[in-house]
Parts: structure tokens; C-alpha cells; sequence
């Protein structure tokens, strides 16, 4: 078994501190999708991939690819990997801390002078939070050959286009395709990540073994009413969209609360034009749907979207509604869990199933591989916040268990 340095732990936070410095914001960490942000740090994990003995390329869409060959080259790879991309004002482990664990195995392998049978590829997406663009995922559906050029067109707040925003960062967005892997290409996808929640905590135990990642249907909602005087329209001659927006945003949470296992986020609301005396005349907002349930997650926003409408006419305003992104909950494949609990319980550990609410770029790579997933916990179970944070010894646990997934890893017989 190769062996990970000592201090692997206070290694991989001290790595994540400085990719933290890579942001588009004065003191808070947000790292967007094509920002000057995401350059920089894409420019350390490859120097760190080289350095661990891998040959680096960036691809069509930004992705930051590492590959360590097998005793045959060329072969078809083992992929390992996570996100780049934060959403705004995030935690500094969200995604990058299983990129740095695995660009860590593989230093591993290299330094022992180890070749496995098969190559693999660490992979460091460019996107996948969809906080830019709104519709996330964007590396690992590169990758998995599911993007749609109709993406292109999407615009971030600033209104600048993301074909627009690929041809300023020095990316062809017309060449996209060229960043898809065939599934003859790929052995298996695994990813290792923080929980993102309480479970892991609540159980005492450092790492899990995850079971399915929840699928999430996102959209947004223009509401425009009619901006006017704040003092001489009268209460009953308004349509103000704010007001509209708040109680669609009451709707969302009485539907969600409903059901157990559906969760609706309105996590972005813009207001137009947002003047202490003016009444709103338009405002945006958006919508996070989940639930393991392919169809209740369908249905509960139908039913959100039909509410909403009913609220506006009720009010006069008018209401235009868009899905912009959906990814179907992804099952983590059984032997692959297997190979993951054989490592856990080899690190003395009980092992622990569990499901991911959380999304992650096995949703979109389970188009071309079986996928499989290791959590580590965090503390409070919080995340998507600058409090989130990892203990240096669990840090070091979630790699040193990647690693033997990775040592000991034997691909699926052929069906
Ligand atoms: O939104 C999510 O669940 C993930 O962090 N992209
Ligand atoms: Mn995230
Ligand atoms: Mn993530």
C-alpha cells in the first residue's frame, strides 16, 4: 500500500488556504466559472499535478486534467475528481479538497515508482456550482458529452453571455465537444467530498460511503409589476413585484415543508429598480427543487411554478418562468460502494452508508461511467458558508482511504 506523508492533513489544508486566495472577491472566497479567479487557481492544481508526476492539459472547457499512466499507455483511466468552482462567499473545501486529495495519491503511486494497470486522470472542473450561469455542472457534462450548446446563450448577472464569457477567457465555444470521453474511455468515476451536512457528525464517524446524489431541477422567475411613487399610489392600485416575490417565496417554502425529503431554496432575488421610494416593478428570483424522487421533485415544481402563477394573476403582475437546469438523482453503482467500504474498514472504520442531498459532477458523469463517492464530515455538517471547515485528521483520512480505493482498485468484470 503506498504510503501518504505523515502531515497529509495539515498538507491538504494548508493547499486549500492558498487555492482560497484565488477569488473574485476582497476577503471572501468566490471563485466563478471563467473568472480571472479560476485562472489562478487552475494554474496551482496543475503545477501541483505535474509536480505529483502527471502530465497536465486544460481541455475545451476549462477542466484541469491530470493524467498518471498505467503500465499500458493510453489505456482507459480510473477518473478521480471534483469541482474548482465555488458559489459565492463559500467554504474553501467545497469540491477542491477532493481534487487536492487525489492529485495526493497519485503522488503517492509516483513517488513508490507504482504503475496500475490502468491510467488515471484527476480532474479539477471548471464548473459545476451553476452560480454564474445559473445551470451547473458545466465541466463534468463537458466531459460526459451532454452539454448543450443552447447553454451558450445564458447570461450571468452582468449579462454577459457564457459564449461570450468562454471567448474572453481564451476558450473556443464552438469546441466543446472536444472535451467529451467516450465510456470506453473511463473505468469508473470517483469522487471524494465533504458531507456537507450533519450526518457524518451526528454518528461520530469521519467518513461515509455514499449511496445516491439526489437529483435538483433549478429555475428562474421574472415577476414584473409596475414601478411607481412609494407615496401616492394608493395599497389597492399597486402590482408590486417584490410583494408578488415574497409570498411566492412563502409558497416555495409551504410546498417544500410538505413533503419529508423535498427540499426548495429561493437563493438569489434581484429587485428593479430598487429604490427606497419606488415600488418594485420587477423583481428575479430563483429556484433550488430536491428530492431523491425523480418524479415527487418534478411534481412539487410543477405545483411551485402553478402557485406562483396563480399569486401573479391574483395580483396583477405578470410572471415569465424558465427551467434552467435538471439532473436526474444519480445512484451510486453497488460495486463500487463495495470497493470503497473494503478501504474504510481496512482504515479500522465502521462502515457507513448514506445518501448525498447535496449535488455533485457524478450526476452528469454517470453518463459514461459507473460513479462512486466518499464523504468526509465537516464540522456542524455546515457548508456553502465561510464557516466550513474540516479537522487536518479527517482530511488525511478521506485520502488515505481514496488511496487504497485507488491502489486496490479492480474495474468491473465485463457484464
Ligand atoms: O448545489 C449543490 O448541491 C452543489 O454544491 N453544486
Ligand atoms: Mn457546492
Ligand atoms: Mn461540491
Amino acid at each position: 500500500m503506498p504510503s501518504l506523508p505523515a502531515d497529509i492533513g495539515e498538507q491538504l489544508l494548508a493547499r486549500a488556504r492558498q487555492l482560497a486566495a484565488c477569488s473574485d472577491e476582497d476577503g471572501k472566497l468566490t471563485r466563478l466559472f471563467l473568472s480571472p479567479a479560476q485562472r489562478a487557481a487552475s494554474a496551482k492544481v496543475a503545477a501541483w499535478m505535474g509536480a505529483a508526476g502527471m502530465a497536465v492539459r486544460i481541455d475545451a472547457i476549462g477542466n484541469v486534467i491530470g493524467r498518471y499512466e498505467g503500465e499500458h499507455p493510453d489505456g482507459p483511466a480510473l477518473i478521480v475528481g471534483s469541482h474548482l468552482d465555488t458559489v459565492r462567499d463559500a467554504g474553501m473545501f467545497d469540491g477542491l479538497y477532493g481534487v487536492l486529495a487525489a492529485i495526493e495519491c497519485v503522488g503517492a503511486l509516483a513517488r513508490e515508482g507504482r504503475r496500475l494497470p490502468f491510467a488515471i486522470e484527476v480532474v479539477g472542473f471548471a464548473e459545476e456550482e451553476g452560480v454564474r450561469f445559473g445551470t451547473g455542472m458545466l465541466g463534468s457534462r463537458a466531459i460526459a458529452g451532454t452539454f448543450d450548446p443552447a447553454w451558450l446563450a445564458y447570461r450571468d448577472r452582468d449579462g454577459l453571455a457564457m459564449g461570450a464569457a468562454l471567448s474572453a477567457y481564451g476558450l473556443d465555444p464552438h469546441g466543446i465537444g472536444e472535451a467529451a470521453k467516450r465510456r470506453a474511455d473511463v473505468l469508473a468515476y470517483l469522487e471524494l467530498h465533504i458531507e456537507q451536512g450533519p450526518v457524518l457528525e451526528r454518528q461520530a464517524l469521519p467518513v461515509g460511503i455514499v449511496t445516491s446524489i439526489n437529483g435538483s431541477i433549478r429555475a428562474e422567475v421574472t415577476i414584473t409589476g409596475l414601478a411607481g411613487h412609494a407615496g401616492t399610489v394608493p395599497m389597492d392600485a399597486r402590482k408590486d413585484a417584490l410583494a408578488a416575490a415574497a409570498e411566492c417565496v412563502l409558497a416555495v417554502e409551504a410546498r417544500c415543508r410538505a413533503e419529508p425529503g423535498l427540499v426548495g431554496t429561493v437563493g438569489s432575488l434581484a429587485v428593479s429598480p430598487g429604490a427606497i421610494n419606488v415600488i418594485p416593478g420587477e423583481t428575479r428570483f430563483t429556484l433550488d427543487v430536491r428530492a431523491s424522487d425523480d418524479a415527487l421533485r418534478r411534481q412539487a415544481l410543477d405545483d411551485i411554478l402553478a402557485a406562483i402563477r396563480a399569486i401573479a394573476a391574483r395580483r396583477g403582475v405578470r410572471v415569465a418562468d424558465r427551467v434552467v437546469h435538471e439532473l436526474a438523482t444519480a445512484p451510486c453503482a453497488p460495486w463500487l460502494m463495495r470497493q470503497i467500504e473494503g478501504a474504510v474498514v481496512a482504515e479500522g472504520l465502521p462502515p457507513f452508508r448514506l445518501p448525498s442531498g447535496a449535488g455533485h459532477d457524478g450526476m452528469a458523469m454517470i453518463a459514461i461511467a459507473d460513479i462512486g463517492m466518499i464523504f468526509i464530515r465537516c464540522a456542524g455538517g455546515i457548508s456553502h458558508n465561510p464557516a466550513e471547515s474540516i479537522s487536518a485528521a479527517d482530511a488525511a483520512l478521506g485520502a488515505r482511504v481514496l488511496l487504497r480505493v485507488i491502489a486496490d482498485f479492480a474495474p468491473a468484470s465485463a457484464p
